[in-house]
């Protein structure tokens, strides 16, 4: 039995050069080739790692070099390339967003389940530790029934940022935003702890820099049980503060910045409000300590994990599947601002490949100067 997984990077920009470093980190896989469309970048990488480079996926799975890829490549053509690698018997392990549209979300989970090849995206955040215990406190019913759900999300972002690559912040080069490229992770918590709303009134806005797709997103939510959420996503707003609250019957939890707080209520809102007998007041609040664990988070978790999955069968963190429910939540934003009207979850997949087809071919935006810049975030923990 093989006892590490061959590793191909396709993409091997900002976030591909920083799986290529992480790779040699994992005793579990090894780099064996690289991909990437532009020449130059190829070269630098494939000298870099001293590995072969392809310049094209189809080239790369041809040679045999490779039991899995991780495919880093702009979202729109990450669809295509996953299933031609997943037909092929190629594991995959996609960068976030899995796609830019949910219909194309679809056909590559269909071909995954087809071919039963390993599958999962890289949502790293889910390795916090402090997500761990928010989960067993929400799911545990510590919190009672849910009231509502709030997520808030400064994605900063310069003008510089959006000017490093011509495919950024344009309709044919992402097919969205700070919902599509800032935002799906954070989004990917708030589903893990609120769960999916059954309805989506969105509304979206460019208002600090030149580019073609929101730098905004906001949206008013609805849940199955009858809660209410709203959440705000921007790359306009500095500054620390990225905060999921979840306020229910018996308990109020806030994740703010990787760390937890949270508040019992006794009796429960519901009786209070029902037998308090004084004109004010409110349940007794208590703070109660929350123990978090330490644990070693970020992408090369992920991996590792993907890799051990393929070797030994350990159970996917982050099971590709999973990566539909956060696109789901920011295509059902702009087909609800499109229509000024909520949307229901799931959307009409026919209705938001109309859209962004619309909006596509609408299109006269032109992108100013573009620098070039294939750099991953440092913050990154690789
Ligand atoms: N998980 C994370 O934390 C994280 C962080 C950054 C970026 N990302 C995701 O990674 C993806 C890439 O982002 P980036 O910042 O690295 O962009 P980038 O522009 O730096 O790199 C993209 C690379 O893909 C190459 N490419 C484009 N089309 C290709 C094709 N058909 N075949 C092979 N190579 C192709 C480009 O030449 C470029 O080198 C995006 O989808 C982004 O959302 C994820």
């Amino acid at each position: 039995m093989a006892s590490v997984v061959r590793f191909g990077i396709i993409g091997t920009g900002g976030m591909g050069q920083g799986h290529c470093n992480m790779t040699a980190s994992i005793p579990e896989a090894q780099l064996t080739a690289i991909c990437d469309i532009d020449p130059a970048t190829a070269k630098c990488v494939s000298e870099k790692f001293g590995v072969p480079a392809f310049a094209k996926h189809t080239e790369l799975i041809k040679s045999g070099l490779c039991d899995a890829v991780i495919i880093a490549t702009p979202h729109p053509v990450r669809p295509a390339i996953a299933v031609d690698c997943m037909k092929a018997g190629l594991h995959v392990l996609s960068e976030k967003p899995l796609a830019e549209k949910v219909s194309a979300a679809d056909t590559m989970i269909a071909a995954a389940n087809a071919t039963g090849v390993a599958f999962a995206v890289m949502f790293q955040r889910r390795t916090e530790p402090a997500l761990a215990k928010a989960i067993e406190i929400v799911r545990g019913g510590q919190l009672g029934r849910l009231f509502r759900r709030t997520m808030i999300s400064p994605e900063y972002r310069s003008q510089a940022y959006y000017d490093s690559g011509t495919w950024r912040a344009t309709w044919s080069g992402e097919g969205g935003g700070v919902s599509m490229n800032q935002s799906p992770h954070i989004l990917d918590l708030f589903i893990l702890l609120g769960g999916m709303p059954c309805e989506v009134y969105g509304r979206m806005e460019i208002k600090l820099h030149r580019i073609e797709v929101e730098d905004l997103a906001e949206g008013m939510l609805t849940y199955p049980d009858g809660g209410h959420g709203y959440l705000y996503c921007s790359t306009n707003e500095a500054g620390p503060g990225q905060m999921i609250e979840i306020f229910g019957d018996q308990g109020k939890l806030l994740y703010r910045n990787g760390a937890l707080t949270l508040y019992r209520f006794e009796p429960s809102v519901t009786e209070y409000t029902r037998t308090a007998t004084g004109m004010w007041g409110g349940p007794q609040c208590t703070e109660v300590p929350v123990e978090i664990n330490e644990a070693a988070c970020g992408h090369g978790v992920i991996t590792r994990n993907f890799a051990r999955h393929i070797l030994h069968g350990e159970p996917l963190l982050t099971p590709g599947e999973e990566g539909l429910a956060s696109l789901e939540l920011a295509n059902a934003l702009w087909l609800s601002a499109s229509q000024g009207k909520p949307v229901t979850l799931p959307i009409s997949r026919r209705a938001y490949d109309a859209f962004l087809e619309k909006k596509r071919k609408a299109s006269t935006f032109q992108k100013g100067e573009v620098r070039v810049q294939r750099v991953t975030d440092p913050q990154h923990v690789i």
